[in-house]
């Protein structure tokens, strides 16, 4: 149902008692997306084990068989796609509706666009009131026909034109939603397509492409921008791909270890790509006690076991251009900083205004409201902590399924707890987290929704 029109669920994290054990994360949502779809794209059978299996992800699936790709599942996690080859998707027969997955539905937008086929696609009311312009740029300087709503939005088709042209595009903003889109339209597009990018984000569609057989080289050029360059129109063959457990899954109970006095928590095969790392990065400079062992390749990636124990943690300043690796990651370094002893400041925190929703804004009403202090730039956070915060407040999630799980987090660590308006946005984000959390021995209770 969408967000707007469910009825909220109201929730209260209470004080939780030390984390410990071993557990594990489901799969990697970027790295899910990129292996259906590249599945979807190359001639054989893929197979696909560790999938992550939320409702973001399972859009994908669908979109995936609207464009004929054959996908099945034959145990949890486990899946097989039997590809239709490079530029060869199906005209999909009805409108595909990627819901609230933002990533899935850019990148499966840059998959069409090297086709001369037309696909329609929509979300739901928040996707729908997204403005994507800035993403179809590029698309459109590839010859890529669009037709949307006022203001780039959905629902809106796309054609490919019979012949893309490569694209040598120097990206404006940090986002590897819109390289990945601009790379996959060049899949299909005959020539070079380069992307520069001055700040290098996620590249796990370059190291699957590359895994896939694309003809795809990446490097770093005298000025330290990241340079990829795809030729397009060859072949992809199928591959068996293992997916790491999700470092933006793992954070959350990472995180509540930290926080929580007497835990020692290890969670199992994660992915420790760099360009995903900077919240580990910066725990550690806060003091985190983070340690991180076995670590071995899977699927094309790096993964190891992270070993977190509760620690004291002091502020610190994160670099901007550290913000590409952990973008995801600043609603729970946000509660994190509410522990540390000092000031933490956060910068270059722009993109944040764009996710699911109003980041900055939204995550300072949270902590404000919980009598952390605070202060909210035009890109940028600063949180002031030291003694435990007092809790008690009650926050705005905004349907933001980051911002809901990282205020229980706080919630989890605070003498008064934390209640969120909301809690219905995470199950299709992210459907263990409850269990996984409560399992731990968070106590997550229903409350009342506010008196109308
Ligand atoms: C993603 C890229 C990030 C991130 C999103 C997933 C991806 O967005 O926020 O959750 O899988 O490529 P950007 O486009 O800002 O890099």
């Amino acid at each position: 149902m969408p967000p707007q029109l469910r009825p909220p669920a109201p929730l209260t994290a209470t004080p939780a008692p030390p984390l410990s054990g071993r557990i594990r994360v489901p799969g990697d949502k970027s790295i899910s997306h990129r292996a259906l779809m590249l599945g979807a794209l190359a001639i054989g059978e893929t197979s696909i084990d560790g999938l992550m299996e939320s409702d973001d992800i399972l859009a994908t699936v669908a979109a995936m068989r609207a464009f004929g790709a054959l996908v099945t599942r034959s145990a949890p996690g486990a899946w097989r796609v039997r590809g239709l080859g490079v530029g060869g998707f199906l005209e999909p027969e009805d409108v595909i509706d990627f819901g609230n997955a933002g990533t899935g539905i850019r990148l499966a937008m840059g998959l069409v666009g090297s086709q001369a086929i037309p696909a329609t696609f929509t979300g739901d009311a928040a996707l729908r009131g997204r403005p994507f312009g800035r993403f179809l740029d590029p698309l459109r300087r590839m010859g890529v026909q669009v037709i949307a709503r006022s203001n780039d939005r959905l629902p809106m088709t796309i054609k490919g034109p019979d012949i893309t042209l490569p694209l040598e595009y120097r990206m404006p903003v940090a986002s590897a939603q819109v390289k990945s889109a601009v790379l996959l339209a060049g899949l299909n597009t005959p020539g070079v397509t380069t992307i520069i990018e001055p700040l290098a984000t996620r590249d796990h569609t370059e190291r699957m492409l590359a895994r896939f057989g694309a003809a795809i080289e990446f490097d770093t050029n005298e000025d330290g921008e990241r340079v990829v360059r795809l030729e397009g129109r060859r072949d992809l063959k199928a591959q068996a791909i293992a997916i790491p457990g999700d470092p933006s899954a793992a954070a959350y109970p990472m995180v509540a270890a930290l926080l929580i006095e007497g835990s020692d928590l290890t969670i199992e095969s994660v992915l420790l790509n760099p360009m995903r790392s900077g919240l580990i990065e910066t725990l550690l400079e806060m003091g985190g006690d983070i340690t991180i062992t076995n670590r071995r390749a899977l699927g094309g990636e790096e993964v190891g076991d992270i070993r977190v124990r509760s620690s004291r943690l002091r502020g610190v300043a994160v670099p901007p251009a550290r913000a590409p690796s952990m973008i995801d990651e600043y609603p729970l370094l946000a509660v994190a900083a509410a522990f540390a002893e000092g000031t933490t400041t956060m910068d270059g925190l722009g993109e944040l205004r764009l996710k699911a929703s109003d980041r900055i804004t939204v995550v300072a009403a949270g902590l404000a409201a919980n009598g952390v202090a605070v202060e909210e730039g035009p890109e940028s956070l600063a949180v002031t902590g030291g003694t435990a915060p007092i809790g008690g407040g009650r926050v705005a999630t905004r349907f933001d399924p980051r911002v809901a799980m990282s205020f229980l987090v706080l919630g989890m660590a605070a003498p008064s707890g934390v209640t969120i308006d909301d809690a219905g946005s995470i199950q299709p984000h992210f459907p263990e987290f409850q269990s996984l959390m409560t399992g731990l021995g968070a106590q997550f209770e229903k409350a009342e929704p506010p008196a109308a």
